[in-house]
């Protein structure tokens, strides 16, 4: 489904041209036919304002600006980054909301939520004067301890694929233009300026691909970011596999490719489908200005393709509303803001283990252990950094990026707002960096809550380990505190060892403005833990593809912190996250999809049905004694001549106890086809199909096999 400023009336058109045009391909035209070659090559190189000298009277500090051009009525780019909202990019003590990080958003298996998070980031945008948005990360997690997961949506591509399509939607409701990034397989973060990534062709259509093309047909976004790796040795910016056979060719994207900021490494890219270099004080050279003239007068680049790179832009930012409905500096309506981000983080929070401790009630006291939790909560860091106003701000630890805005608590402190939720009960606050002095703290209270932090940021990668000596502390306490109960902020997953000792588990990601009320707001069960795991909690690093991250023991040759060059052998191919796990028989410690709730839930009665796809539908009955929401998982088991698991759809359940509801969910044809080279598509072997129905990828609750016809999907 197109988004829906794709589609919307033109009202107020502005433009000297094409203004009575009905479609944007055609006003872009008009547009074209006046611009001088000059005009048409100005728009295809972008700025970057954060660390422009002087920068130009009107634009903000941010990521990106392209100047438009005033006779025709093309208004210029103002670009900054929204993972997680609109991004401070050196605007400290930012007036924004900040949403809860990708991966929590993830945990929601929301699209309603995913849109309206996406249509929130988008209004604080448009109120502060940007009308692009930086956004859409959708690289799978192939490697759980990439520094960037936390931006993006977990590792399967249906999942993240759908929400990233709902988030883009969303944002480009408010006529402003969403990226998707980055593309293709900037899947960790060492070495990302020089790894080239390599996998075989039907497995990346089935997976990272698909991602990309699921969210690009349901979000229909303006503009797809490239990754700055490369891929099969050729850079993303100038990969014309990636950029002109897959994406223009294959799935007939309309819209412009834009760089990553550093990531141009010459004039090949704009024959490759390089539309636009982005803030080209970040590059070598400002390729896409006089360089690419010359390359035009030398007969390298061609005037038609340089019309339409231009051309694609332009189309673009009109279909998406943003030459007709222009944006001015403001202020963001923030109280909105939060109750969005509240709702996000409540619905992403993840309880991953309970002993009935959870929800707290009648305690008399509570000791509140270490990750700054009388602060604030813990955000992510790197280019999509929000930073509200009020922010904690420690330095960032040795390795950090040399640009880094350092680790920003964001100003909702689980310490008040527990206290706040405890009229009569004794709280204590202890800032855990003496293990001995936690626990004695701990033994002296009803029930323990120690926080854990693990940060992680763009530009490295973190490990499995809660850094810190947080496993220590978090054992000393529940050796003297039985009711001992660990929140989670992290990015990633990590490892337990103290899982055993302790009462209850929840994973809270990095849950933004609202983080601490939507914890207590869970640790007191005002509000249901509801989200499941969209990332594979592995049991050790043996357990992984690549039990050493790859380029980790490579030396640093540069300040950039880059490696020499290496490659990545994605060998476990389609089979990223959960289906590795099936494929191999590890048991990880917490499976994908997988997250308790204050209430239970049974399945019954499962009917399926075969034909052009797979549709099955069951009972899903609360059987507890507290409201709760299940989200009720379908996966293919096997298919015709092989077993292979993969997530084909998924309901969310909100049910009263004691009540049921039958639910269907139809599998997406592609999750039961295969890509096939020969025929350059996705290809569905007609016959048997196993499913199963469950609250996470390990546990099947219900099985049923169905015959699907065979068809051809095309790419
Ligand atoms: C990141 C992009 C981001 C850009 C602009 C890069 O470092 O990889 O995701 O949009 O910076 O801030």
């Amino acid at each position: 489904m197109p988004a829906p400023c794709q589609n919307a009336p033109k009202q107020e058109k502005r433009g000297d041209a094409g203004v009575n045009l009905p479609d944007p391909d055609a006003r872009a035209a008009a547009l074209l036919d006046q611009m001088t070659l000059d005009e048409q090559i100005g728009i295809l190189s972008g700025h970057m304002p954060l660390v422009m000298k002087p920068r130009p009277e009107g634009v903000q500090k941010s990521a990106g600006w392209v100047p438009g051009l005033e006779r025709l009525g093309i208004p210029d780019l103002h670009e900054t980054d929204a993972s997680l909202g609109v991004s401070a990019a050196g605007r400290r003590d930012d007036a924004a909301t900040a949403l809860p990080c990708g991966l929590a958003l993830a945990a929601s298996w929301s699209l309603d939520l995913a849109r309206e998070a996406g249509a929130m980031a988008g209004a604080e945008a448009r109120a502060k004067g940007f009308n692009c948005l930086l956004a859409g990360g959708v690289n799978l997690t192939r490697e759980p301890r990439n520094g960037r997961n936390f931006e993006y949506l977990g590792e399967d591509p249906l999942l993240a694929g759908k929400l990233a399509g709902a988030a883009i939607a969303g944002v480009q409701s408010n006529h402003i233009v969403s990226t998707i990034k980055h593309f293709a397989l900037n899947d960790q973060e060492t070495g990302r300026m020089v790894l080239s990534a390599d996998m075989d062709e039907a497995a990346f259509r089935e997976s990272d691909l698909l991602a990309f093309q699921i969210a690009i047909e349901d979000g229909d976004p303006g503009s797809v970011m490239c990754a700055y790796n490369r891929f099969r040795g050729t850079y993303a910016s100038e990969n014309p596999y990636l950029l002109t056979d897959v994406l223009r060719g294959d799935w007939g994207y309309k819209g412009w490719v834009m760089s990553d900021w550093g990531a141009v490494h010459g004039l090949a890219a704009a024959n490759a489908g390089l539309d636009q270099q982005s803030g080209r004080e970040f590059d070598r050279q400002p390729f896409f200005d006089d360089p690419l003239k010359a390359a035009v007068v030398a007969g390298e680049v061609s005037t038609a393709r340089i019309r339409e790179m231009a051309h694609r832009i332009l189309r673009a930012m009109i279909a998406c509303g943003a030459v007709d409905h222009p944006v001015s500096a403001g202020e963001p309506d923030l109280a909105a803001g939060a109750t969005v981000a509240r709702k996000a983080a409540e619905t992403g929070i993840v309880l991953l283990k309970n002993d009935g401790v959870l929800p707290l009630s009648g305690v008399r006291s509570i000791a509140v252990i270490g990750g700054h939790a009388d602060l604030g909560v813990l955000s992510g860091g790197g280019s999509s950094q929000v930073i509200p106003k009020g922010s904690a701000r420690f330095d960032p630890p040795e390795g950090s990026p040399s640009w880094s805005a350092g680790v920003i608590y964001h100003p909702d402190a689980p310490l008040a707002a527990i206290r706040a939720r405890a009229a009569n009960v004794a709280v204590s606050f202890d800032d855990g960096t003496d293990p001995a002095r936690a626990a004695a703290a701990a033994a002296d209270a009803d029930v323990a809550i120690v926080f854990a932090v693990e940060w992680a940021t763009e530009g490295v990668d973190t490990t499995l380990v809660l850094p810190d000596g947080q496993d220590a502390l978090i054992a000393a306490v529940a050796a003297a505190q039985p009711r001992t109960v660990v929140v989670l902020e992290t990015g990633n997953p990590v490892l337990t060892p103290w899982l055993d000792q302790v009462s209850a588990v929840i994973e809270a990601w990095y849950p933004g403005s609202q983080g601490g009320e939507a914890i207590a707001a869970v640790l007191f069960g005002e509000a249901e833990p509801c989200g499941r795991l969209p990332i594979t909690f592995p049991a050790s690093a043996d357990q992984l593809p690549h039990a050493k991250l790859p380029g980790s023991d490579l030396p640093i040759v540069n300040a950039r912190g880059d490696t020499e060059p290496f490659d990545i052998d994605y060998a476990e191919g389609s089979d990223a996250g959960y289906r590795w796990f099936a494929r191999t028989g590890h048991k990880p410690l917490f499976p994908f999809g997988f997250g308790l709730s204050y209430t239970t839930f049974a399945y019954a009665d499962l009917r399926a049905e075969g034909g052009a796809t797979a549709t099955v539908s069951f009972e899903v009955a609360n059987t507890g004694a507290r409201a709760g929401t299940e989200v009720a998982q379908v996966y293919l088991e096997a298919a015709p001549g092989r077993s292979q698991q993969r997530l084909i759809g998924w309901a969310r359940v909100s049910l009263e106890p004691g009540e049921s509801r039958r639910v269907t969910v139809t599998a997406e044809p592609r999750l039961l086809a295969d890509w096939e080279a020969d025929l350059h598509g996705f290809r569905i072997a007609g016959g048997d199909y196993r499913l199963f129905v469950g609250p996470d990828a390990a546990s099947p609750k219900l099985r049923a096999t169905v015959t699907v016809e065979a068809a051809e999907l095309g790419a």
